[in-house]
């Protein structure tokens, strides 16, 4: 599975960022600063962006750190990275070509960790979830924030149909035009219609380990923010 969707990322890679501002008119641009601002508010020394691609969150929390904050950006996609690192003030950020899974760093290592738009890619199973977020858990210090920002499901049932109805139509055309990646984008699209609603994540956060678990929907539930602490 790890290997399928490493194809699908490095095949998405060259165009992926002018891919997601076609496919959400920019509002993706938006929503991870304002996650990662209110990421930075919650301080620290060491902060790591998991599944960081081209490395805009990792970007964005140094802005809002002050560039006083130690940040690692974590992904298992090599061009990917390289996009990331290509960019002005990538050096101040230290990236790990690794696998989410299995994280290459100690217990109760970092103050904050994020990940955005990418939970879904990871393993859509609950059980594979959980762990995961418990992989992000054992990281964390005690204390320590983690937030995802990641599509959800309007509560409205009509909203939900036009939101779906948009990522199989209109936004996997977008990104399989951009990109040149038709099984890519075709995977991507069908993984926002079969992700959890907010309540389910918030719940799935529990059962790795997080308290005070809360949540915000951004426009209606199209995406929301999750923030947990261990
Ligand atoms: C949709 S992109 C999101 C990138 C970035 N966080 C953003 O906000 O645009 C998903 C990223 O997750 C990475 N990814 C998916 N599964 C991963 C895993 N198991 N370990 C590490 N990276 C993974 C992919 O390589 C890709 O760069």
């Amino acid at each position: 599975m790890a290997i399928g969707i490493q194809r699908i990322f490095v095949e998405a890679s060259p165009n992926y960022e002018s891919a997601n501002r076609a496919m959400t008119f920019y509002l993706d641009i938006l929503w991870r600063r304002i996650a990662a601002a209110e990421a930075a508010s919650h301080g620290g020394a060491k902060w790591l962006d998991v599944c960081s691609g081209t490395g805009e969150m990792a970007l964005y929390l140094h802005k809002f750190g002050g560039g006083k904050r130690n940040v690692a950006a974590l992904d298992f996609c090599l061009p990917m990275l390289d996009s990331a690192a290509s960019k002005h003030d990538a050096k101040l950020v230290s990236f790990s070509l690794a696998n989410a899974t299995v994280l290459p760093f100690q217990d109760n290592s970092f103050d904050l960790v994020t990940i955005a738009f990418a939970t879904r890619n990871i393993n859509l199973s609950r059980k594979a979830i959980t762990a995961t977020f418990g992989e992000f858990h054992r990281v964390l210090k005690p204390g320590g924030m983690f937030l995802n920002l990641e599509t959800s499901q309007p509560e409205s049932k009509l909203l939900k149909r036009f939101f779906h109805f948009y990522v199989d139509n209109v936004a996997r055309r977008f990104g399989q035009f951009i990109s040149g990646s038709k099984r890519g984008y075709a995977y991507l699209s069908s993984t926002v219609r079969r992700f959890y609603t907010a309540d389910e994540l918030a719940q799935i956060l529990k059962e790795a380990g997080f308290k005070e678990v809360g949540f915000r929907r951004l426009m209606l539930g199209v995406a929301a923010i999750h923030k947990a602490l261990k």
